[in-house]
């Protein structure tokens, strides 16, 4: 008897809780703006097209999540910056006029785009930053663990030297775009792995995360150090990968070391798969981006309870201290983890990396 007496106060309890974000969504709360029902219009804005994931999971997840959590009544603005700060200052100011009811921003340049973000608070309109953490007002952050980003790179990475590393062996590390707060956390976490352990002979931060610009720098490597010489390369995502394994074939060199990546994109499992990359880092975006939905659709509905329990973490950024916020995590992406990781997930079928190309190299993985 007693326990039912409990049961029923537990659950009556979790209504009455429950009454309380419908009662503040409907704007019964008192609030000078009413909170909105379900015709929310949710911009998104992403930083760039080089690297695939923002066309293919992040918009395409956030923008079916919204329509889920809206009975198909919500929206998304969708904007790309195309690696291009002064284009996504552009874009936001935009999504300001439009009057959109939230912002789900991932900055470009996190400290040029602070003065939008401002704006855009002054304007009413919450701002999430999403995978960067931008500077300004923001009212929450949802990311991956960076700096557990970078420590997997770095513990991999030596995996991949063998047992015999040692601390006069040479490493290139090839950095992200220095505008993006990412980049600085990725590589803070590689460092705790690999100082002491290796030699840093060169390194470089990469303009605008490109491919290109990766090549280049991994061009001017060799050149200084030796083809011969390069023991492994530090390459901060899977794109960037993509450069140097040019460069370094480019330059003869015909057993590539062992090299990082980030994302898990596609063609970087298949290299993989074929031994050119030695890693990636496998981050669930579906588990990002569904995460950074709700939280948005939360927000302008004034769902507190729920907002509160989507974003139990908090950081600082350089201007805002105590921001709340949620950090996925993240794991290694190597031959014998593609299984349980992009496969698993369902981001890739087999059949989308063991193409004909690939097939042998997938039937002594026994990938299937
Ligand atoms: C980072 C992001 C990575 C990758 C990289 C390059 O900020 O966390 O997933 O997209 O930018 O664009």
């Amino acid at each position: 008897m007693r326990r039912i007496a409990i049961a029923v106060a537990a659950s009556s309890m979790v209504l009455s809780l429950a009454g309380c974000g419908v009662l503040n969504a409907t704007g019964g709360s008192g609030d000078a703006s009413p909170t909105k029902g379900n015709d929310v219009t949710v911009g998104l804005l992403l930083p760039e097209t080089a690297n695939t994931r923002y066309g293919k999971f992040d918009h395409p997840i956030i923008k079916d999540k919204v329509a889920e959590l809206t009975r198909k009544q919500g929206k998304v603005e969708y904007a790309n910056a195309n690696a291009d700060a002064a284009k996504q200052a552009g874009q936001m100011q935009q999504m300001i006029d439009d009057h959109v009811d939230v912002i789900l921003l991932d900055a470009v340049d996190a400290h040029a785009i602070a003065g939008q973000v401002k704006k855009a608070k002054d304007a009413g309109i919450p701002v999430i930053a999403y995978d960067r953490l931008a500077e300004g007002p923001i009212d929450a952050y949802i990311s991956f663990d960076n700096e557990l980003v970078g420590e997997v790179q770095g513990r991999t990475l030596l995996e991949g030297l063998g047992a015999n590393v040692d601390s006069s062996d040479k490493i290139v590390m090839m950095n992200g775009s220095p505008t993006d707060p990412n980049a600085k956390q990725f590589k803070a976490g590689a460092l705790s792995e690999l100082n002491g352990k290796v030699k840093i002979a060169a390194k470089f931060d990469t303009k605008d995360w490109k491919p290109e610009n990766a090549e280049a720098n991994m061009t001017q490597a060799i050149n200084s150090i030796g083809k011969d010489n390069i023991a492994g390369v530090y390459s901060a995502n899977d794109g960037m990968a993509g450069g140097i394994i040019k460069a370094l074939k480019a330059a003869g060199v015909t057993t590539l070391p062992p090299i990082t990546g980030q994302d898990a994109e596609l063609d970087a499992v298949q290299r993989i798969v074929s031994g050119e990359q030695y890693m990636s880092v496998y981050k669930s975006y579906p588990d990002e981006a569904q995460a950074a939905a709700e939280m948005a659709v939360a927000k302008v509905q004034g769902k507190d309870i729920q907002f509160d329990a989507l974003t139990r973490d908090k950081v600082d950024s350089p201007t805002t201290k105590g921001i709340p916020a949620q950090l996925v995590q993240v794991s290694a992406l190597t031959k014998s983890t593609i299984k349980d990781t992009v496969v698993a997930d369902g981001i890739y079928k087999v059949s989308d990396i063991c193409t004909a190309k690939y097939q042998a190299a997938c039937d002594a993985l026994g990938l299937k």
